[in-house]
């Protein structure tokens, strides 16, 4: 098992219960869809679980560690085995796709040799294999603010890699692309979790792409999990319970 989540409960700072009584299991391997509503608690959970969020109760235990106790190092090392992704993509917009990507070393890499950029030829021929298995690289000396907003995911995408990450995050990982981008950025996390075996975890809004990405879902609502299953069984009753008895489906073709 990659991840159990033990009866997690997250209270923020101002008294807002984001999540309750959560209870997950991960298999290595797998991909794994989250759902809800805006507001539900999906990037709670995720922050949750890399621990850029301190937990208000439970355990998260990754890879056999419970790393809500872990600190310094050992917290450090945990995370770098947990890749990040994000709706808005989170690059250096004036930097190269090459030196985001070497960004995602830099916990390797001391603060100086940094900011010079003195990145080994290691880590650079890394950088390029990455830049590779997202299709992107003959861009690599292209500034990230001249690509577009699938290029820059699929940049994010490499970044992440770079870590060697066992499990990867993502965040909305395509809620500010177009339909066809979306599926392009969603094949590459496919390709990813199935030729890397990086296990995923997503965030996501259509369920016609959960339909087609997801391995398994899982469904908040007002913090608390509702649903746990195969995406085929969310029907209509499952779809109005999750999104509200109002909700529409939007289809992404
Ligand atoms: N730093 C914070 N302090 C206080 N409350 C927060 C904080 N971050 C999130 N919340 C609240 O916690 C709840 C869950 O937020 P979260 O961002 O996890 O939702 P989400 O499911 O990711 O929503 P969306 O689909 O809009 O991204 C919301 O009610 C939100 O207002
Ligand atoms: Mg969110």
């Amino acid at each position: 098992m990659m991840l159990k989540i033990n009866n997690l409960k997250k209270i923020y700072p101002n008294g807002h219960q984001a999540l309750d009584n959560i209870n997950i299991e991960v298999q290595k391997g797998e991909f794994l869809v989250i759902i809800g509503l805006s507001g539900s608690g999906k990037s709670t959970l995720l922050k949750c679980i890399n621990k850029l969020h301190p937990i208000t109760k439970g355990q998260v235990v990754f890879n056999g560690q419970e790393i809500s106790s872990l600190k310094g190092e050992e917290m450090r090392n945990a995370q770098s085995k947990m890749g990040m992704i994000f709706q808005h993509f989170n690059l250096i917009d004036r930097k190269s796709a090459l030196t985001n990507v070497l960004t995602g070393a830099l916990h390797k890499t001391s603060i100086i040799k940094s900011v010079f950029e003195l990145f080994s030829a290691e880590q650079k021929e890394k950088a390029f294999e990455m830049l590779d298995i997202v299709g992107l690289k003959e861009k690599a000396f292209e500034r990230v603010d001249n690509l577009s907003g699938g290029q820059k995911q699929r940049v994010a995408i490499a970044r992440a890699l770079m870590q060697s990450p066992s499990l990867l995050l993502a965040d909305e990982p395509v809620a500010s692309l177009d339909p066809a981008t979306s599926h392009s950025v969603m094949d590459y996390l496919k390709k990813v979790n199935e030729e890397l075996g990086v296990t995923i975890i997503c965030n996501l809004h259509f369920l016609s792409l959960v339909r087609e990405y997801a391995g398994r879902v899982i469904a908040l609502k007002d913090g608390q999990l509702i649903f746990e299953g195969k995406p085929e069984q969310i029907d209509e009753d499952w779809f109005r319970k999750i999104y509200g008895e109002k909700a529409k489906e939007v289809f992404i073709k």
